[in-house]
């Protein structure tokens, strides 16, 4: 454990038991250089406390990245609320009572949103103990409310983006996307997709979502465990983090990734494995900031609804075509390019 801290180069790791449900809530301040320390809350269960710690640690360095990549006054942070495995889903409401009171205790060190396995409603309850430290609550409670679509608007432009690069041309009619996840971000990148006219495959674990989307889009479904084998142009991992590993990067069949999901890399070399195997990698925090950005730009700056999905477009067009650039100029990985822009900002 303090090895892993010790090799994160963040700010603070605040850990914090909920005795009353056996939770561990989770916030790791990464950097509030450019601002306070900003970035979604994560509940979910996991295998065990030092996977909890490790995913928060990795997750606030991206937002540290994402928000000096997108040019916003917000440090980088994120929280991990790690359930118990019998957790009572009943005992929710108090816990997330608590938690608000923590973010209220640190006084404007962090700043949350939604992230996987919450949302604007949960964002509602955190800030009757949290306020005014809370983004994303819902439209009727007075917040942005949610950010799945500008983080979906994001990532499909980064798509045409990346299509342009490989390609010469940015339309994607015709073009075989195929996307991993069809929940909140990931569905919506399938109808954007659908309307450019591309040719969609897609997975999903639940099976409810992907009969839902195959019977309205008329979209193609594969299972989970054979998506890396589909051959296509772009493939857009839009699930969880941790997808893209030696194993499965040797099997894809495609010529560029970009995708929703927060660290898709599953080890850092993957970064290479990716450029080895001639696959552009759009890197994941390039152009998965539209959420945090238009949320906190509509909330912070007075930005209208227009304004953000405007910006989050340019943005994220800008900071890739910079970073493909950069890579294919340097001879160096996408991702290390990324991180080198990010890193000038924040310096
Ligand atoms: N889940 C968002 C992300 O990973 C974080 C976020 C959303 C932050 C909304 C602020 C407001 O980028």
């Amino acid at each position: 454990m303090e090895d892993l801290i010790k090799q994160w180069d963040g700010e603070s790791v605040i850990v914090h038991p909920d005795r009353p449900t056996g939770a561990w809530i989770i916030i790791a301040i990464h950097s509030t250089r450019l601002g306070p320390a900003t970035g979604g809350t994560r509940m979910k269960p996991y295998p065990d406390f030092q996977s909890a710690v490790h995913d928060a640690l990795r997750l606030s360095e991206s937002m540290t990245f994402k928000f000096a990549l997108a040019g916003m006054p917000c440090g980088g942070g994120k929280a991990v609320i790690y359930l118990p495995p019998d957790f009572d889903p009943r005992l929710r409401n108090d816990l997330l009572l608590r938690y608000g009171q923590l973010i209220h205790q640190l006084g404007g060190l962090y700043k949350t949103g939604p992230d996987v396995g919450t949302s604007p409603e949960d964002m509602d309850i955190i800030a009757e103990t949290g306020a005014p430290y809370i983004f994303a609550r819902t439209e009727a409670a007075g917040g942005a409310g949610n950010s799945a679509p500008p983080t979906a608007l994001g990532v499909f432009h980064a798509i045409r983006v990346l299509a342009g690069h490989l390609f010469g041309d940015t339309s994607l009619q015709g073009r075989r996307v195929v996307v991993q996840g069809a929940g909140a971000v990931g569905g919506r990148v399938i109808e954007q997709l659908c309307e450019a006219g591309a040719n969609v495959v897609f997975t999903d674990v639940a099976p409810r979502l992907a009969n839902e989307h195959a019977a309205r889009l008329g979209v193609v479904y594969v299972p989970p465990d054979d998506i890396f084998d589909v051959e296509c142009d772009i493939f857009s991992p839009c699930a969880l983090g941790g997808v893209l590993n030696q194993a499965n990067i040797a099997r894809l069949k495609c010529r560029g990734i970009a995708g929703a999901a927060n660290n898709q890399l599953a080890a850092p070399e993957d970064a290479a494995r990716l450029r080895e195997r001639g696959i552009t990698y759009a890197p994941d925090f390039c152009i998965n900031i539209g959420g945090a950005m238009a949320i906190t730009g509509m909330e912070l700056l007075n930005w209208t609804r227009e304004d953000a999905n405007r910006r989050v477009v340019e943005a994220v067009e800008k900071t890739l075509k910079e970073t493909l650039d950069l890579a294919a100029r340097e001879r160096i990985t996408t991702d290390a390019a990324a991180r080198r822009i990010a890193r000038q900002r924040l310096a």
